[in-house]
């Protein structure tokens, strides 16, 4: 019913009191996405661990609309890359989100299609603002549970493809105990093949 609503989130799982869908996403849902494909084969062949979950509130995916729910990204690595969100950029790129850190430790990797990049940190309370035309990727870099509230426009739908054909250009990869942000060898920037192709 389209009625104010108001929803708790429990204390330290961060779970929402209402939802209307939850999605899982488990190692087998991010072939390729890890930079150790070795390492993602050998944990996959044991389990297929739980990365994340996203406890959505439906609205209709229309411009004055705000979507928004809790995104809870487990604490753990393949290889020595940290569990993180797939990543996306917006399918309508004009479109902002805003995320506020309930708890954990993370980051957030993001880029725009020219290739320009930042990373921020999360530690509770932590609010970001991510503007228009930045894909962006959660990445749970401490030992417990990362939980993110988010909030976006209705229309801005998602675009998977482009970051599971291009990667990011960044990984963030636990070094010696320190979460570290390095170059990812194999990111490869589409906009510029297309645009030499042309
Ligand atoms: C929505 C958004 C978040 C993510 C969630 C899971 O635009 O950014 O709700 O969807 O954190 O990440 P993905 O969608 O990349 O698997
Ligand atoms: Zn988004």
């Amino acid at each position: 019913m389209n009625i104010p609503y108001t929803f708790d989130l429990a204390p330290s799982t961060w779970i929402p009191s209402r939802y209307d869908n939850h999605i899982i996403r488990k190692l087998s849902s991010m072939k390729g996405q890890y930079y150790d494909t070795q390492a993602f084969d050998r944990l996959l062949a044991q389990s297929d661990p739980l990365l994340y979950e996203v406890y959505e509130l439906s609205r209709p995916s229309v411009a004055g609309e705000l979507l928004h729910g809790i995104s809870i990204i487990h604490p753990g690595k393949v290889g020595n890359e940290y569990y993180m969100t797939k990543g996306h950029f917006h399918a309508v790129l004009d479109t902002a989100e805003l995320y506020y850190c309930l708890g954990g430790n993370g980051m957030m990797v993001m880029e725009t299609p020219e290739g320009d990049w930042a990373v921020e940190g999360f530690t509770a309370g932590k609010t970001l603002y991510i503007p228009p035309r930045w894909a962006h990727r959660s990445v749970n870099v401490g030992d417990l549970d990362l939980a993110l509230l988010f909030i976006y426009p209705g229309h801005a739908g998602h675009d998977y493809g482009t970051i599971e054909r291009q990667g990011f250009r960044k990984l963030v990869l636990d070094e010696g105990g320190e979460a570290r942000v390095v170059d990812n060898p194999r990111w490869v920037h589409l906009e510029q093949i297309k645009s030499l192709l042309l």
